[in-house]
């Protein structure tokens, strides 16, 4: 079965549906406090009056940002996600507009717009990413920044001839286990991320989730399109320097400060 859906699982939440925001704030993985504090300290760093971040989710970054005393507004496609958020402590602090990032508007102007957890990537067209950089600096006010964390496309990793790069198998104790991989589309620069879990009854599920991919440089030139240049650069949160080794980037754009 691919990309299934549950029941009680509303198409309108896209890949986020209630089976699946049901367990996204789990112990563990992104909800680390290891992972999601260096975040929020960056951010509160850079945030200079009110922020808004695109597709918000539950709310993981959002709430603890919104604790550290920085107004912060949200974007969310998905109900199911967005409806974790004011059961959290503080979680009425964060306003949330239910939409699409690539054109839904919030009132007022913002000293950042964020987009984390490489979240510009479920945008699969070019079009439609270029409408994410333009529709964050329409939220800024002139010298705001935008901010994306994303990581960067496996390609090294494919041999010619080669389109899938595996990142998990984890065979279970128990009989079942998972394996990951993706496959790309080097042309259209699209892949997939395929999550393939059995069960110990040996019953399964394979779920199949689009992305688009672009290298920092093209984004660079989104930015452009959108009014905005590069400020900072970095391959983490702890702001180290972006490598031919690195996995991931944390690219900040800067609204032109004189329009
Ligand atoms: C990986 S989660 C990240 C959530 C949150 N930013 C975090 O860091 O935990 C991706 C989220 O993006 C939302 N999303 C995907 N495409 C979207 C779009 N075009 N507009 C708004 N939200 C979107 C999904 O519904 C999901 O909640």
């Amino acid at each position: 079965m691919i990309g299934e859906t549950k029941a009680g699982d509303d198409p309108a939440d896209g890949w986020f549906p209630e089976s699946v925001a049901a367990g996204y704030d789990a112990p563990g993985g992104a909800n680390l406090p290891e992972v999601v504090t260096p975040a929020v300290d960056v951010l509160e760093d850079l945030a200079d009056g009110p922020v808004l971040e695109f597709a918000v989710g539950t709310g993981r970054i959002a709430v603890p940002l919104a604790a550290r005393g920085v107004p912060v507004s949200g974007i969310e496609l998905s109900r199911a996600m967005a409806a974790r958020i004011a059961s959290k402590p503080g979680g009425d602090a964060v306003e949330v507009t239910i939409g699409d990032m690539t054109r839904t508007r919030v009132v007022g102007q913002f000293s950042m717009v964020y987009l984390v957890f490489n979240t510009i990537s479920n945008v699969t067209t070019q079009d439609g990413q270029v409408d994410v950089f333009r529709n964050a600096a329409a939220h800024l006010r002139p010298g705001g920044l935008f901010l994306v964390e994303v990581g960067l496309p496996d390609l090294r990793r494919l041999p010619p001839g080669q389109d899938i790069v595996p990142f998990a198998v984890a065979p279970g104790a128990d009989g079942g286990g998972y394996v990951g991989f993706d496959q790309y589309d080097v042309v259209t620069q699209k892949f997939t991320s395929n999550h393939v879990t059995v069960s110990p009854d040996g019953t399964g599920q394979f779920r199949r989730i689009p992305f688009r991919y672009a290298w920092p440089a093209e984004m660079d030139l989104m930015a452009r399109i959108a009014g905005m240049r590069l400020k900072y650069r970095w391959a983490d949160w702890d702001r180290s320097e972006l490598t031919a080794e690195s996995t991931k980037h944390v690219s900040i754009w800067e609204r032109d400060p004189s329009t």
